[in-house]
């Protein structure tokens, strides 16, 4: 695996993806485990773009559980039904929500959370195994470029599920 990450000096997401997918492909090349290679894409992301809390809820029997993850503490158990977790893992599709609060049945693990992305990881035979939750202190911060950008992120993760 790559010992460090290399980080271009911009702001711009969509270099930051650009360079960082092929990184995180390098990181967990090699490592079966898959809790440690959640655990270094978390850190991975979290320290290239800053993000307030990212992580990974798996599915575990019938709900989501936390997984890795960087960020403040946050709620343990979501069930299929509850929150952009939920919505993204029934839907089967990525959700990006620019105002939390007009998400009906956000869950507030933090009151600081104001936008997000939630997107679906597939295992091989095409069920959700878990879902990658992006948060933002800030009101609409994502795009498009972060969809594309984290779903490239999730079809790593798929290619190292048994
Ligand atoms: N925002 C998520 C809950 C998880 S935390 O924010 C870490 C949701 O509504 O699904």
């Amino acid at each position: 695996m790559a010992e460090t990450l290399l980080i271009p000096q911009t702001t711009d997401r969509a270099a930051l993806y650009e360079s960082l997918v092929p990184q995180i492909a390098a990181l967990v090349e090699g490592e079966t485990d898959l809790t440690a290679n959640l655990a270094n894409i978390a850190a991975a992301l979290r320290e290239a773009f800053g993000f307030f809390w990212v992580g990974f809820y798996l599915k575990k029997e019938n709900q989501l559980v936390l997984g890795p993850f960087q960020g403040p503490i946050a709620c343990t158990r979501i069930a299929f039904d509850k929150g952009v977790c939920g919505a993204a893992y029934t839907r089967r599709e990525t959700l990006l929500v620019p105002d939390v609060e007009q998400f009906p049945g956000h869950i507030a693990c933090s009151s600081a959370s104001k936008s997000e992305v939630v997107v679906p990881i597939f295992d091989r035979a095409g069920e959700v195994a878990m879902v990658l939750d992006v948060d933002s202190d800030r009101l609409n911060d994502f795009s498009e470029v972060d969809v594309q950008g984290l779903e490239a992120v999730g079809r790593i993760v798929t290619t190292h599920l048994v």
